[in-house]
Parts: C-alpha cells; structure tokens; sequence
C-alpha cells in the first residue's frame, strides 16, 4: 500500500481580526490558513501544506487562465452548542469533485485524503467559525491547472486549494423568500456538456442573464438547452416545486448539477412519507398547477442558500406569485431540520454529522 502523505505545516504568528456578525456576507473574509497540494505528472498529487492564507503566483501562460480546466466545491463547518466543530455529508462533496474532476481531464484526488486534510485545516481554524445563528464557515475546495503551456489539452501541473470563509446568508433576502426569473433567451448548459460538473465555466455562462434580469431577482432558473420547456435548476441551487401535495424536483438528466442539500431534501420527504418525485418537469406544469390553484410552494436547496423559499417566478412581464409570497410550511420544515441536524441541535438519524 502507498504510504500516507504528511501534511506539512507553515503557521502564521499573528492572526487577522475575526468579523463580527453583522460584518458577515457571503465569501469576502477569508480566514488565516490554507491547504493547499501540488500535481505533476512524475510525482502524482504530493506536497500536501497548511501554510498562511496569502496571494498565489501563478506563470501568467497557467492553462487555467486560458482554457478554464478547474473544479470546486461548497461545504460547510458548524459551531455546535458545546463549541465543537463538524461537517454535514463532505464525503459526497469529495466524491462530487472527483466526479467534476473526470469530465474537466484533472487526475483524481484520494478523496480521504482530503478530508483527513480539510479536518486538519478546519481544527486549525476553529476560531474562526462564527457563532450567530444562519452563520457558518464555508468550505471551498477547488483544483485549477497550472502547466505553463497555451496548447489546448489537459495540464500537466494542477494545484489543490482549500480556502475558508466565515459567512451569513448567500441571498440577501437571509431565509425570507426570493423572486426567480425564468430565463428564455440563454442556456446554461446541456446534457453532455459540463451542467453536471462543478466548474467556473458553468457559472460564467449564467452571468449575462443574471446581470439582464431585472432588479430585486435573486437568481435565474434555467431551462433545459434543447426543447427550453424543462425546468433543470437555479445557478447556485436545485429547485423543488410542491404541486398537489407531491413534492416534484427534476430528475438529474446529465446537465442538472447534483447537490448534496437537494439529495438530504430527497432522503428527509421519504423519511417523513411526503411523497416526493425526481422527474422531468416541465414550466408549464408549473404554470398551470398554479393557475389552478395546485402549486403549493417552491423552493431551492443548495449549501451555500441552504432551503431558500421562492416568492414568485417572474416571466418577462407575467409575475406568478407563489403561496402568497410566504415561506411554505415544507420549506420551513426542512430549513429547520436541516439546519438543526447540522447545528447539532437535533438528532441526526441519518449518520450526515462528521465531527472534525
Ligand atoms: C454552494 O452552494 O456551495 C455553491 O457552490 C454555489 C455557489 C456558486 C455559491
């Protein structure tokens, strides 16, 4: 068996002020360390560090920068009520990346590896999640290429980084719900394209629609590529529609990212018997479920938005207004206990808490 890498360790003395809680947004504070772990193609993944949180240097010919070759990842670490720290489900984020890794051509990383490293960063760092209720520690782990070479092909070098950041609430809106719009003119991605990877490529093609929609939008809902009839998923977050009791999400079709959060939304509905479908659902079920009177709710599920309650969906001029514009009781439902399980304020049946 291949012997275990040791993490190497470079501390800093003086540490930067820690925000106070009204200071915290989402992802621009980040904390005093990093880890971060080298790839060549003679050496393999080697050189595993925890070093101060500082600036890269980076050739300015890196392949990243050119062609876009690079993965990340979304988690999170929680302050429990006796002051421990854990981490909700990150062996499905490390098992995510590798599967991100596959389609972008990056070599894959040992997956327990990485979480022995992420504990070993998170433990060093444990001041540094903050205690105000909704505010965590998010977690970005992310891989990009560093061959200095313009020729189009996978790299040879790669750098994997984690980096962490006290926040609060992805929207602005906190847990209040947002308003979605629908978006016509542009895509996202298909299937066979990225859509189901997690890569910087997926999110830059979402920014001309976002920046077009009108203000007081949180975010657009994509429509599927090719027949743009289908719902697939909201940029930072899948979606879920309660359409007559049924709870109905779209079915992962190769182009719809899978979150962890949408997948522990899954597992909670079947737990508390709510029927609940993965299924190709179309907007204009959505929008007659609603003009008759059967769309109950909506929301969006994802680990930076957690459950985030959607008010209305706006399409062009039409506004369709969503359970009277009020977090639904589902929604709620599942933002408490998924948060609860994650606090470690409630019993976790489903063995998700890894205690750091
Ligand atoms: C997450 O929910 O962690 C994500 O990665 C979405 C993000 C683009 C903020």
């Amino acid at each position: 068996m291949e012997e275990e890498q040791v993490i190497r360790t470079d501390l800093c003395s003086s540490g930067k002020e820690k925000p106070q809680a009204d200071q915290l947004e989402f992802g621009r504070i980040f904390t005093d360390h990093m880890f971060l772990m080298d790839f060549t193609d003679d050496k393999g993944w080697h050189d595993p560090r925890i070093v101060p949180y500082e600036p890269l240097s980076i050739d300015p010919s890196a392949m990243v920068f050119h062609y876009g070759q690079s993965v990340f990842e979304g988690m999170k670490a929680y302050r429990t009520p006796d002051e421990d720290a854990q981490l909700f489900r990150p062996q499905r984020n490390f098992k995510r990346m590798n599967h991100s890794n596959s389609r972008l051509c990056i070599p894959p990383i040992d997956e327990a590896f990485a979480l022995k490293a992420l504990k070993q960063l998170i433990g060093l760092e444990k001041d540094w999640i903050p205690e105000a209720e909704g505010t965590s520690l998010y977690i970005r782990p992310f891989i990009i290429s560093t061959e200095p070479y313009l020729g189009v092909s996978p790299s040879s070098h790669y750098k994997f980084i984690i980096i962490l950041s006290p926040v609060g609430a992805y929207y602005k809106e906190g847990i209040n719900p947002v308003k979605i719009a629908v978006e016509h003119e542009y895509v996202r991605t298909v299937k066979g394209g990225t859509g189901e990877a997690k890569t910087g490529g997926n999110y830059a093609a979402s920014l001309k629609a976002q920046e077009l929609a009108e203000d007081g939008i949180a975010q657009v809902l994509w429509l599927d590529g090719v027949d743009r009839k289908y719902i697939e998923e909201v940029g930072s977050m899948n979606v879920f529609f309660k359409i007559d009791g049924k709870v109905v999400t779209p079915a992962l079709n190769g182009s719809i990212l899978e979150g962890v959060t949408r997948n522990s939304v899954i597992q909670l509905l079947k737990y508390w018997n709510v029927p609940v479908e993965e299924r190709r659902l179309s907007l204009e079920e959505v929008v007659t479920a609603h003009k008759d009177g059967k769309l109950e709710e909506a929301f969006g599920a994802g680990t930076a938005a957690v459950i985030s309650p959607i008010s209305q969906l706006v399409r062009g001029d039409k506004h369709l207004e969503i359970n009277q514009g009020k977090t639904g009781t589902i929604a709620k439902r599942l933002y408490d206990t998924l948060t609860g399980i994650q606090y470690g304020k409630i019993q976790d049946p489903f063995d998700w808490i890894e205690k750091v």
